[in-house]
């Protein structure tokens, strides 16, 4: 049974990959399961310079996923080179490194610093945060707005350069249309919804900043079906599909829209060798379903 998948250029073991945010810098994990056969580790967002993130709290439950406004807290592209990045190098996987900044040129000097890094095999721009230089959009909502800053990096970026979409805006394939033109490799979909919770005891927010992004179950029939719209819409491209990933079975399903690799996110908070359940089970479902190339399943949607 074949899992390798190849992804822009980068050759991967499996098509499971873990998503930003929700696997530390990997090292955490490397306790509960065996790195190298993960496809590749996303890695938490960075940024030029540290941040500490938002005030607590800063994440909550809700009924079928999590909402978290962490306010991607990181370790810097410094620190990320030189406290990080030495064991990744050595797990065996492949290491995509999720990237932001506040304005263009953060993002291209960081984008530029990654790049340069020996040890990165794929960088992740991660484009759902606010623009501050015009009044704090996000940059992942307005297909010119994107496609500027993609070309920026762009040119910047040698190695395979993945946008990862926001869901929140009016026209997936629009935006997903903007990131190809700007020069993107290919595409992760789907970043969190904006939501929020309350406490109606205490009549307030159960997130210091109100808003947070949701994640968990909840989103994968939105994130499916975002990954299907542009996998019909741009055939060619590869796609990485997140969202509430937890099983084998829901791996296939992003396979069948037309993902090419497919991230566990939340579900690592629950169970922090998910991953390797999860293999096991697409493993079991193309023995049941006698597929011998997971390659196969990609795109083979039936209508
Ligand atoms: C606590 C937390 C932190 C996250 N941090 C990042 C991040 O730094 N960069 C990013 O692009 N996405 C980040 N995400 C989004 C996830 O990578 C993923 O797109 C999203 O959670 C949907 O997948 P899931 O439903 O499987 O969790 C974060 C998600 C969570 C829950």
């Amino acid at each position: 049974m074949n899992l390798a998948v190849k992804f822009a250029g980068l050759d991967c073991v499996s098509p499971l990959w873990t998503a930003s945010g929700t696997f530390g810098y990997a090292q955490e994990f490397a306790p509960y399961l065996e790195l190298a056969t993960l496809g590749a580790v996303v890695t938490k967002g960075i940024s030029p310079k540290p941040r500490a993130g938002n005030p607590l709290p800063r994440i909550c439950e809700t009924a079928s996923g999590m909402i978290n406004s962490i306010g991607l807290e990181n370790v810097g592209v410094e620190g990320f080179a030189q406290k990080k990045l030495p064991f990744l190098k050595a797990s065996g996987t492949r290491v995509v490194v999720n990237f932001f900044g506040e304005t263009v040129d953060e993002y291209v000097a960081c984008g530029a610093a990654l790049d340069a890094l020996d040890g990165v095999d794929a960088l992740e721009m991660n484009v759902s945060c606010p623009n501050i230089k015009k009044g704090g959009v996000e940059f992942g909502t307005v297909p010119s707005v994107l496609k500027e800053l993609v070309i920026a990096c762009r040119a910047v970026v040698k190695k395979p350069l993945i946008i990862k979409l926001t869901p929140n805006c009016a026209d997936i394939v629009a935006i997903a249309r903007a990131s190809i033109e700007g020069g993107a490799d290919g595409l992760s979909i789907i970043n969190t919804l904006s939501a929020m919770a309350i406490d109606a005891r205490k009549r307030r927010p159960r997130i210091a900043t109100t808003f947070g992004g949701l994640s968990g179950p909840a989103i994968k029939p939105v994130a499916l079906r975002m990954c299907y719209q542009v996998h019909r819409a741009l055939p060619e491209v590869p796609l990485s599909g997140i969202g509430g990933v937890q099983s084998g079975e829901d791996v296939v399903e992003f396979l069948l829209a037309g993902a090419t690799t497919v991230q566990i996110g939340t579900q690592s908070f629950v169970e922090p060798n998910a991953a390797t359940r999860i293999l096991a089970e697409l493993k079991s479902f193309l023995d049941q379903e006698k597929v011998t190339d997971v390659n196969e399943l990609i795109g083979a949607l039936r209508s």
